[in-house]
């Protein structure tokens, strides 16, 4: 076991050396397009819709984005309320719906790999995130991160940051809320203004998304596809760490609850991976992840972000020409992509049943707006 976690770690150094060479060339791209710019002097920069807030589909931006697809055919579904929503009583035919049926059509819940936990991360960046990206980095290990639009604003060198170390950007939409409960413009609106605001600060055109408490349906899906989005859900309850409800939950039974499912899968065949659910959310999640990702490692486990797990090699919508690197020692295969810097140029000068539990437990609380928020409260939210 040891010889296996030494060499797999040798294929991530390598890698990581990779992306960092890579984004040395990213930056040295993005400081001319800034001179460009200002020798222009007549770029405006981007006006960000307001945080956390579903943003307007009146806009000139959100009017051109949805000139850009073709909605026709769009499931005729009922918007659910609430945020997130109870199930409708009684069902919605045909309506698909993940988190009330377990319904997950063509979305990813599994890792593809076998043997591997796909590491991801919700809700960020926040300030708590680069205590994260320390540790992740003293491990070599490379994570998806489901950024929230409004957090990514905020804290752009944060999301460099991470693209910088090696790691893989997904989108959790602008305001997090339940996309369910939206209309499909709406949706488009909350998916392209957090491509955006990703694109403006790396280059890169995100493509795999993870629906806001796994809110989604046919209709959702179908806005999704026309974006070019891939869902990720997660690999059920059991995969759901609950970090978020920390401190109302113990760290303690936080970690003695994942403890068993890791030992349930590691009693099992073990022929695909599984995704949890984790957050970057706060001090208390950042710390209880640096707990739990050792006793993946301690059970044999490889720890992998997505692009590793579905051996995709362009895990951006614009890494058409990514740069690949693959470095595969006894079953352990770690791959990064770079973007396509041309593409990247151009459109950035632009300028209840099983699961339904689950859902409850995916953070219901946006970014920043989590630590105003008393224990009790999300507790309650959680019995709503
Ligand atoms: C660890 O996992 C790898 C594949 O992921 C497998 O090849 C190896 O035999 C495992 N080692 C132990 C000690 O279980
Ligand atoms: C491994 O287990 C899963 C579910 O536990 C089962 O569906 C699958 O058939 C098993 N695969 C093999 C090769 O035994
Ligand atoms: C959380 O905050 C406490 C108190 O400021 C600090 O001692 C601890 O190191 C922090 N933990 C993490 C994981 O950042
Ligand atoms: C790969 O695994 C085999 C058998 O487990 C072992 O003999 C070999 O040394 C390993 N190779 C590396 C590079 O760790
Ligand atoms: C990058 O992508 C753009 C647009 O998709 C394409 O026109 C261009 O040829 C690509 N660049 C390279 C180096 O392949
Ligand atoms: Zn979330």
């Amino acid at each position: 076991m040891v010889k296996f976690v030494a060499s797999s770690l040798a294929a991530l150094v390598l890698t990581v050396a990779t992306i960092q060479a890579q984004s040395t060339t990213t930056a040295a791209a993005a400081t001319t397009k800034t001179t460009t710019s200002a020798a222009a002097a007549t770029t405006t920069t981007t006006t960000w819709p307001a945080a956390n807030q579903v943003p307007p589909t009146n806009s000139a931006e959100v009017q051109a984005w949805l000139k850009e697809i073709d909605l026709t055919g769009a499931p005729d579904i009922e918007l659910h309320k609430g945020d997130p929503p109870s199930c409708p009583n009684p069902p919605i035919a045909n309506e698909c719906y993940w988190t009330c049926d377990g319904c997950s059509d063509d979305d990813i819940v599994s890792c593809a790999r076998p043997n591997t936990w796909g590491l991801t991360f919700d809700d960020g960046p926040s300030t708590d995130t680069p205590t994260l990206l320390t540790y992740l980095k003293g491990q070599n290990l490379a994570a998806s991160f489901f950024l929230i639009g409004s957090n990514v604003v905020q804290y752009p060198e944060i999301v460099k940051q991470e693209v910088a170390e090696g790691h893989h950007l997904a989108s959790h939409t602008w305001s997090h809320h339940a996309l369910t409960t939206l209309t499909n413009e709406q949706i488009v609106a909350e998916m392209r203004w957090t491509e955006k605001a990703v694109m403006e600060y790396t280059g890169l055109k995100l493509k795999y998304m993870r629906p806001p408490y796994g809110d989604i349906n046919a209709r959702v899906r179908f806005v999704l596809k026309k974006l070019g989005y891939i869902p990720v859900d997660w690999t059920g309850d059991e995969f759901d760490t609950n970090d978020w409800q920390m401190p109302t939950m113990s760290e303690s039974t936080v970690i003695s609850t994942f403890t068993k499912s890791l030992d349930t899968y590691a009693a099992s065949n073990k022929t695909t991976g599984f995704y949890c659910l984790e957050h970057d959310l706060n001090n208390l999640t950042v710390g209880v992840a640096q707990k739990i990702i050792p006793l993946g490692l301690a059970r044999n486990i490889t720890i992998a972000p997505i692009p590793v797990c579905e051996s995709d090699a362009s895990p951006y919508q614009n890494s058409n020409t990514a740069t690949t690197t693959t470095a595969a020692t006894n079953g352990t295969t770690a791959t990064s992509t770079s973007a396509n810097q041309s593409a990247t140029s151009s459109s950035t000068s632009g300028n209840q049943a099983n699961q339904g539990k689950t859902s409850g437990a995916e953070s219901r609380v946006a970014g920043s707006a989590l630590s105003a928020i008393a224990g009790a409260a999300v507790a309650g939210l959680l019995l709503a």
